[in-house]
């Protein structure tokens, strides 16, 4: 009789704060949808991180839904995969109150993301902005995960969240799975088109910085082309060819072609024509996606029933190891 293989897990969630942009897509959504057939896949919404910085209510709501339907749109829920909102399944909020007696406030203050997030929105410091890695890590640890497929953004976050499961694991036997972080050799940071050393974020003011995962044809090509450079008109990858080396990490990663491919390619060409390479194959790249989503959205039932089923999946997985932590630091069940 053939080995019973079990499949490692994977989780990873992300903030419905606003439509993700290229750098989310190829740092951190190709690879969730490269992982979905090799691997039993929980990712979801991380609906209740976003109430950090305090968005508009109806904004939300229905950036939650259409987020979750870009998730469906990518192909996530095939197999034994779940997908899911974050807010629908309480138990997330159960263990991150418990992960949080667990974590010291001298590590939570080293977040860098903390500080600049605190930088960012200095009218509204709120708590949830401090205690965000914790919710964090209890989404990844009551999926038991073995991988977290994330931009490197994220990696100080994941780190974390593996010092406080040891730390678990060390007082109280083993629970939870130390997960390891999934961070993609091409695209873990893809920067703004407009300032290349910063990374390309969502908050961007500057829309020009950030192409997003359902702009037309037409604003992916302006924006390409309106990518800061550098005056040297040679495409290779360099120190100090920021722009550059950004627009060929992308391109690199929706064509699939090596650095090296790329500036034979473009060998005695000028950067226009490079541009317009690279806004084509983001296009290309993009298209089935999007249409996709088009139809998805279109099927609000089908996404209600879609969210109740991943909903309930991920209340079964996620009960049994909020159980085992409540027992485990000794709270009491009521019953014997
Ligand atoms: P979020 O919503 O900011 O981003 C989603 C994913 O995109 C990655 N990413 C990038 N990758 C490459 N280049 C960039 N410029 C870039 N910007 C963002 C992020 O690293 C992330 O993987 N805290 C998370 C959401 C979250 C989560 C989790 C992730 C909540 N719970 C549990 C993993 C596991 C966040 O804010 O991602």
């Amino acid at each position: 009789m053939p080995e019973l293989q079990t499949k490692k897990k994977v989780l990873s969630l992300i903030q419905p704060t606003a439509v993700p942009h290229i750098g989310n897509y190829v740092g951190a959504l190709r690879n969730w949808a490269g992982m979905a057939d090799d691997y039993d896949c929980v990712y979801g919404v991380a609906d209740l991180h976003a109430l950090t910085i305090r968005p508009e209510p109806p904004a939300l709501r229905r950036q939650s839904l259409e987020a979750f339907a870009m998730l469906l749109a990518l192909g996530l829920r095939r197999g034994n995969n779940v997908v899911f909102l974050q807010s629908h399944v309480p138990e997330h909020c159960q263990l991150a109150w418990l992960l949080n007696c667990y974590t010291q406030f001298g590590e939570a203050s080293r977040m860098t993301q903390f500080k600049d997030k605190s930088t960012q929105h200095a009218d509204n410091v709120n708590v949830g902005l401090f205690t965000y890695p914790t919710l964090m890590a209890a989404d990844i640890l009551l999926y038991q995960a073995d991988y977290v497929p994330i931009g490197a953004d994220q990696k100080q976050h994941l780190e974390l969240c593996r010092n406080v499961a040891e730390r678990f694991n060390g007082l109280y036997g083993q629970t939870f799975v130390v997960p390891e972080p999934y961070i993609g050799k091409i695209g873990s940071r893809v920067m703004s088109l407009q300032e290349p050393t910063k990374k390309m974020s969502k908050s961007d003011p500057n829309p020009k910085g950030a192409i997003s995962i359902l702009d037309t044809p037409a604003e992916i090509l302006k924006k390409c082309r309106s990518a800061v450079t550098d005056s040297e008109a040679c495409v290779r990858h360099a120190d100090g060819k920021d722009g550059i080396n950004n627009l060929m990490t992308i391109y690199a990663a929706c064509t699939g072609k090596a650095f090296g491919e790329i500036e034979q390619e473009f060998a005695g060409k000028g950067y226009g024509d490079f541009k317009n390479a690279v806004a084509e194959a983001v296009v290309e790249e993009l298209r089935p996606f999007q249409e996709e989503y088009r139809r998805l959205l279109s099927d609000k039932a089908y996404l209600i029933q879609a969210a109740a089923e991943g909903a309930d999946a991920a209340r079964r997985l996620a009960a049994k190891t909020v159980g085992k932590a409540y027992r485990k630091v000794g709270l009491w069940d009521g019953r014997r």
